[in-house]
């Protein structure tokens, strides 16, 4: 199975950023290990297409691990913004740090190696390992457990499956080319192997494909039913000083959007939010709530903006220059909150 897998791969695999193409591969190049962590650590939880401009952004500014290490956090943290889950972030840094300081700037070429650095977990560990280093290491993301599901006809639902579909995983891990083999069985559940209407008729993996021989590949893997998300409340004051400056706040580093530039408001829960404003003006309602969706909640916020004095004394956050405020390094959250904001605060 494995061998089909790489002669598919031979043949179909993306052409990402972060890899290295057919021809250098065959001529024994090794991928860069920094542009293969940065990515991995971009790809938890979001989508190739949404990665891509990020990844080329953060190695045109930071070439490698020793340019990052030097970075400010607010500048990884701006760079970041859109991307969301922004532990990752901060994690980044400390892992880029740790790499330049402890490790003269290589990382480690082993699983257990990488799993000691901050913010490196299995997932990761694994796939830097076997993608940089070439080690037989297993790695499992949502796209390999819907591949181990289909081709083993595993009929146990997720999570309960996961330990399940990564023995089978790595079961299936060849001692040769194990890197090519994780990136095949990745791109396999990306491009044919899909949650929806796979394309079992052009899979390297159609003949010992059981979820397909049994006519069940589509309603693999099974799921336990989730909870549903509560909706949580919330208030944000934007606010613009007369010299064009923008009230905004570092959140704390830990909690959600930790680390990020913000508008001050309200805490965010399922009852009706309280609490004073962020400095003394008539605040006004223009009249539309941000909508945005988190991994655990719904989150509706409501929004207040205002002009303030020349002479504010805010009771929290910080006045930002004008020239020095990027949209871009709001969260997505506090960026939607902005552009319903703008107009009505006489910035256009
Ligand atoms: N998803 C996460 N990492 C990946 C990789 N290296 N190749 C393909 N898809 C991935």
């Amino acid at each position: 199975m494995s061998r089909a897998l790489l002669d598919w791969y031979d043949r179909h695999a993306r052409d990402l950023p972060w890899r290295v193409g057919p021809a250098a591969r065959a001529a024994g190049v090794q991928p860069d290990p920094y542009a293969v962590w940065l990515s991995e650590v971009m790809l938890q939880q979001t989508t190739v297409a949404a990665v891509r401009d990020y990844f080329y952004r953060f190695t045109a500014r930071w070439p490698d691990v020793e340019a990052l290490a030097a970075a400010e956090d607010a500048a990884v943290m701006g760079e970041w913004a859109g991307l969301g889950y922004y532990a990752r972030a901060r994690n980044l840094l400390k892992c880029a740090r740790a790499v330049a300081r402890d490790h003269g700037g290589r990382f480690p070429d082993s699983r257990d190696g990488l799993l000691a650095l901050p913010g490196i977990g299995p997932y990761t560990a694994a796939a830097i390992a076997a993608i940089a280093f070439d080690r037989a290491e297993t790695v499992v993301d949502g796209n390999v457990e819907r591949v181990m599901a289909r081709l083993f006809a595993v009929q146990t639902p997720l999570p309960t499956a996961k330990p399940e579909l990564t023995a089978l995983a790595a079961r299936l891990t060849p001692m040769l080319r194990p890197g090519d083999h994780a990136q095949a069985v990745m791109d396999l559940g990306a491009t044919i192997c899909t949650p929806k209407r796979p394309a079992c008729g052009i899979c390297p993996l159609r003949t010992p494909c059981a979820a397909r021989a049994q006519g069940i590949a589509a309603d693999l893997p099974r799921k336990l039913a989730k909870a549903p998300k509560p909706t949580r409340l919330g208030i944000a004051y934007i606010g613009r000083r007369s010299d064009g400056a923008w009230l905004l706040e570092r959140r704390p580093e830990s909690g959600l959007l930790g680390g990020m530039l913000g508008w001050p408001g309200t805490d965010w829960a399922e009852t009706e939010p309280v609490c004073a404003p962020p400095a003394d003006a008539e605040w006004r309602d223009p009249g539309a709530e941000v909508r945005h969706t988190f991994t655990h909640f719904h989150l509706r916020l409501a929004l207040r903006v205002a002009e303030l004095p020349a002479d504010c004394t805010p009771r929290c956050g910080m006045f930002v220059a004008h020239r020095d405020f990027r949209p871009s390094d709001l969260p997505t959250v506090m960026r939607k909150a902005f552009d319903l904001a703008r107009a009505s605060v006489g910035c256009d």
